[in-house]
């Protein structure tokens, strides 16, 4: 039984667009030279669970770092006053509570709205908080917040919206999405409206290249698994052993980048594309960008969007920054 307080599930992306961009992305990437694949595949149910043994992983600081954060300064994020709180790729439901224990408690909050591709986790999720928090009205939107975000203009509520994208995820884009994505989400907001960011910093090349390349190859299997989603939704026949994974730090654009390494040559077919992937020895697939930043690069970065910073809160160690700021 839906409780009371759900709000419309909103869906921007049904399955069969997902397929298609997938397929896309793949026939795009994979004919590109060099080859690439974007990070969003990783994440079916198994790249899912990988990526949250990730977040436990010695190696691993950002989750630790943010949580840190987050659980110093909820009141202060409380005091914003927003009426409706929108959470974009709806993640750790652990971090989402401890916000929305603040926003509750403040009083001002009445609804909250995860953002996210898969349809069936945030249906999930939905169900569980609006039971768990009677009286705030839960809803979603199942969409791709790189081509969905201008439906967050049309939520309902006169009051000021928070939306909280946090993770680092914003570090996945490269600077002319970042710029885009951005601009796109200011052009959704209305002056007053406000933006919760995780930003991972730039540090120390040994520790971003280890958080990135941990020891027990839990990262190198998150890595390959890209593969996997891509054998089973596009019949590709990847042999995932025939890869290794790799994690580089680009000190000049200060992003990790993570890739494939192909074993040998080889070549893979993807049948659903008919499609034929030669690959030399060594030749490497980039999947993912993880960019790092530092305070005047997300200033700069908002501003030119229209969105002033009012907040800058780090960890103690100084690892990892969540912002807080306003669409003028
Ligand atoms: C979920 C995008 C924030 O970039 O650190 C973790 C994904 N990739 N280990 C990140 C990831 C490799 C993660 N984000």
């Amino acid at each position: 039984m839906p409780s009371p307080t759900l709000l419309p599930v909103e869906v921007h992306l049904r399955p069969d667009e997902l397929e298609r961009a997938l397929s896309a992305d793949v026939r795009a990437g994979l004919t590109a030279t060099p080859k690439v694949l974007p990070p969003k595949w990783f994440y079916d149910q198994r790249g899912s669970e990988l990526f949250d043994e990730i977040t436990r992983l010695d190696e691993y600081y950002p989750t630790r770092c943010e949580r840190e954060i987050i659980e110093r300064v909820a009141t202060e994020v409380a005091a914003f006053g927003a009426e409706t709180l929108v959470e974009l790729g709806a993640g750790s439901a652990e971090k989402t509570r401890r916000l929305l224990d603040a926003m509750v408690a403040d009083g001002r909050l009445a609804r909250y709205v995860p953002f996210d591709v898969s349809e069936e986790f945030l249906r999930s999720s939905a169900d569980a908080l609006a039971e768990q928090y009677p009286g705030l009205a839960v809803g979603a939107v199942v969409g791709d917040f790189e081509r969905h975000l201008p439906a967050l203009a049309a939520l309902p509520g006169e009051g000021p919206r928070l939306v909280a994208f946090l993770g680092g995820t914003i570090g996945n884009l490269d600077p002319a999405q970042r710029a885009t994505f951005f601009a796109t989400l200011a052009g959704a907001l209305r002056p007053g409206d406000g933006l919760l960011l995780g930003t991972d910093l730039v540090k120390d090349a040994d520790r971003l290249v280890r958080a990135y390349d941990d020891d027990a190859g839990v990262t190198a299997a998150f890595n390959k698994n890209v593969l996997a989603v891509i054998n089973r939704h596009l019949d590709a026949d990847f042999d995932l052993d025939r890869f290794a994974h790799v994690a580089r730090w680009d000190a000049e654009a200060e992003w990790i980048e993570m890739r494939l390494r192909s074993l040998g040559p080889q070549q893979v077919h993807v049948g659903d594309l008919e499609l034929v992937v030669e690959l030399g020895d060594g030749e490497e697939i980039r999947t993912e960008i993880s960019a790092k930043f530092r305070r005047e690069r997300v200033v700069a970065e908002l501003g030119t969007a229209g969105l002033d910073l009012r907040e800058w809160w780090t960890d103690a160690a100084g690892d990892f920054a969540l912002s807080l700021s306003v669409r003028r």
